[in-house]
């Protein structure tokens, strides 16, 4: 039985797990059914923001029982990386709504998104080293991008799970809601990025990747340049900037 399901509505896309008997720990079978579903929101032409939202947990971590007696080939087929990589690299924007526990390759999974809100009562963190590893589904790399190197270590080193007011101070979430709204204010969020000039949007994720990645800021300002150039060729460009002169909200076209 599908342990992951993909909701599409009004241009806001939303994968869910629904393994709540184990608080959606993530294991192989959950993770592959979670690369069909990119598959499928990708080709989805009316899909303008992911949510990732499971419900009560977001995802206590990968699923320590599936790999407790793995040897180093088992564990490199156990994981997640490639799909993560594959999440951060969707052309279109993501968010993650956590709910609970957020707790390693869980927590892995809402840094490859691009905004992560969070509930009062959440609890993030890596607690890989209490299990004699460490994050190995990209945490060593996106959480020092995320909230510097000082913070990641603690958080990495420590194990222990923050709440989500720390997480806030520390820049591992965007913003803190009460529980009952985790996913509500990621819908919010969602839809105003949906009415936003879908290409521009694109575009700029692109941009940022690209400018994050470039040694050479004054190659990385080229690139912005050049793209930001290019939008002149586009319908929406022409379209938002003649809304805004006849005092009208733009209608986008996606071209
Ligand atoms: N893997 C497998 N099963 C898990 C799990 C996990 N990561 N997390 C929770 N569960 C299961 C528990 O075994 C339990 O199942 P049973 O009733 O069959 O025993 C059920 O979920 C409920 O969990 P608890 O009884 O433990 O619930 P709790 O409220 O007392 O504690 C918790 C909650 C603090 C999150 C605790 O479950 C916990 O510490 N979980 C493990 C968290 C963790 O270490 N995650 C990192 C995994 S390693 C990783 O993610 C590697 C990577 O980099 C990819």
């Amino acid at each position: 039985m599908s342990q992951v399901t993909l909701k599409i509505e009004e241009g806001i896309a939303c994968i869910s797990v629904v393994r709540p008997e184990a608080l959606n720990a993530l294991n192989r079978e959950i993770v592959d059914e979670m690369d069909q579903l990119l598959d499928q929101v990708e080709k989805d032409d009316s899909a303008r923001c992911l949510i990732f939202y499971s419900e009560k947990n977001f995802a206590a971590g990968a699923d320590i029982k599936a790999m407790a007696e793995c040897d180093e080939e088992g564990a490199k087929a156990f994981a997640f990386s490639p799909v993560y990589n594959k999440i951060a690299d969707l052309p279109l924007p993501t968010i993650a709504a956590i709910e609970g526990y957020a707790l390693g390759g869980g927590m892995e999974l809402a840094m490859t998104c691009d905004i992560r809100i969070a509930g009062e009562s959440a609890k993030m963190g890596f607690p890989e080293v209490t299990l004699g590893i460490f994050p190995g589904a990209g945490g060593t790399i996106r959480v020092p991008r995320a909230v510097g190197e000082a913070f990641a270590k603690e958080l990495i080193f420590t194990g222990d799970a923050v709440s989500a007011q720390r997480a806030l101070q520390m820049g591992l979430v965007n913003r803190v809601t009460a529980d009952t709204d985790v996913y509500a204010e990621a819908e919010k969020m969602a839809k105003r990025i949906a009415k936003r000039g879908p290409v521009a949007i694109r575009m700029v994720k692109e941009v940022i990747r690209r400018g994050l990645e470039e040694p050479d800021q004054n190659r990385a300002i080229e690139i912005e340049a050049e793209q930001w150039a290019r939008l002149f060729t586009t319908y929406d460009q022409k379209e938002g900037m003649k809304a805004f002169i006849e005092k009208r909200k733009p209608r986008f076209e996606n071209r």
